[in-house]
């Protein structure tokens, strides 16, 4: 590529980000720790819906000592609402690390950075770019963007060359004098303005050089090889109460929601009638010794994660005696303290 078109991309992209850009907390500081939080929150996870759950684990944990010295459980309640909880569990495994092998230092090396749970090679360039202005180049959805449009790449980005291609485009075109703004103003520059639905290519200070935009195909970039097939499944969830009791249990298996609370479940092949349910040797074993049982459908929700989508069906329950097995019965009021997933939490909150 020509030094013209180079160097021409950097400095359009820092002009238009120092004019454009969102007043971020995490964007006034060069504290790694700061960073790598605000990095993991944002990972899934739009700015806007992320940005108090920032301010509040900054409230909570203003340094990594903080976070580590507080249990999962808690870590997790704070996580409450943002899905993908193996990111706050990567996270305060991290700050135990860092805590004891580290001496609570931040690692301040690109391959120790890496390292840490939960940081691959994109929050890596991130971290390393943002607080040590390290020449690592970010490259996220909307850095694949950005540069699938401007410069005409139709190599699926979910393919290992799409992956190898545009890291390299990426790396050739890094600001090399200013690396952490150079990566905030792409990844913004992709987030407001070269939107992935009608952009306004009107307005864009690239346009004259963006090959999708020559061709009248903005809509067609980035190209992807085919979606990941997501998967079906049915969750009767069993809301059982006892005097002023619920009872819990808590998610230990490898699978979604891992270490997060929810209710009495009973995961079925497909939809389930109330009968059916009843008749299911599972249901059967967690009430054998609850005496009278009373039963009522409650709630039912889809529930749409990236790879599954849930039917779940509520049911509200009444027992005689109380509940054996591997359940935690808590009272009603205390529900709040627990960790529990988007999904209960919707059946809870319209009760
Ligand atoms: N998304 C991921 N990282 C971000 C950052 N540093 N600023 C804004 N949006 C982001």
């Amino acid at each position: 590529m020509s030094n013209y078109i180079h160097n021409r991309f950097a400095s359009t992209l820092i002009s238009w980000y120092e004019d454009h850009k969102r007043d971020l907390p995490w964007r006034d500081t060069a504290d790694p720790y700061l960073i790598w939080l605000s990095e993991i929150i944002l990972q899934q996870t739009r700015v806007d819906q992320g940005y108090s759950y920032f301010v509040r684990f900054v409230q909570h944990y203003p340094t990594i000592t903080d976070l580590a010295a507080a249990s999962e459980d808690e870590v997790l309640k704070l996580w409450q609402g943002l899905g993908y909880y193996s990111r706050a569990r990567n996270l305060h495994a991290t700050a135990r690390i860092v805590a004891e092998q580290y001496k609570g230092v931040f690692p301040t090396e690109y391959k120790d950075v890496l390292s840490l749970k939960g940081v691959g090679e994109y929050t890596a360039a991130a971290i390393t770019s943002f607080a040590y202005n390290m020449p690592y180049a970010v490259v996220d959805g909307n850095v694949y963007r950005v540069l699938s449009r401007i410069f005409g790449i139709a190599t699926p980005i979910d393919t290992p060359q799409g992956k190898r291609e545009f890291a390299e485009l990426a790396d050739e075109l890094l600001d090399r004098k200013n690396p952490g703004t150079y990566n905030q103003a792409i990844m913004e520059f992709g987030a407001l303005q070269c939107t992935p639905a009608n952009p306004d290519c009107g307005r864009c200070p690239l346009s004259d050089m963006c090959m999708a935009y020559a061709e009248q195909k903005i809509g067609e970039y980035p190209k992807k090889a085919g979606k990941v097939k997501t998967r079906n499944r049915y969750f009767n969830y069993l809301d059982i109460r006892y005097k002023d009791y619920i009872y819990l249990h808590k998610r230990t298996a490898k699978d979604i929601w891992h270490n997060l609370y929810e209710l009495g479940l009973v995961e079925s092949e497909n939809q389930l009638s109330i009968d059916e349910l009843q008749q299911d040797s599972r249901f059967r074993e967690i009430f054998a010794r609850a005496g009278k049982v009373t039963i009522k459908p409650a709630f039912q929700a889809k529930h749409i994660l990236s790879h599954q989508t849930i039917y779940a069906t509520f049911y509200s329950i009444e027992i005689e005696n109380e509940l054996q097995g591997d359940y935690l019965q808590v009272k009603t009021a205390d529900l709040e303290k627990y960790a529990i997933s988007r999904l209960v939490d919707r059946y809870l909150e319209q009760l």
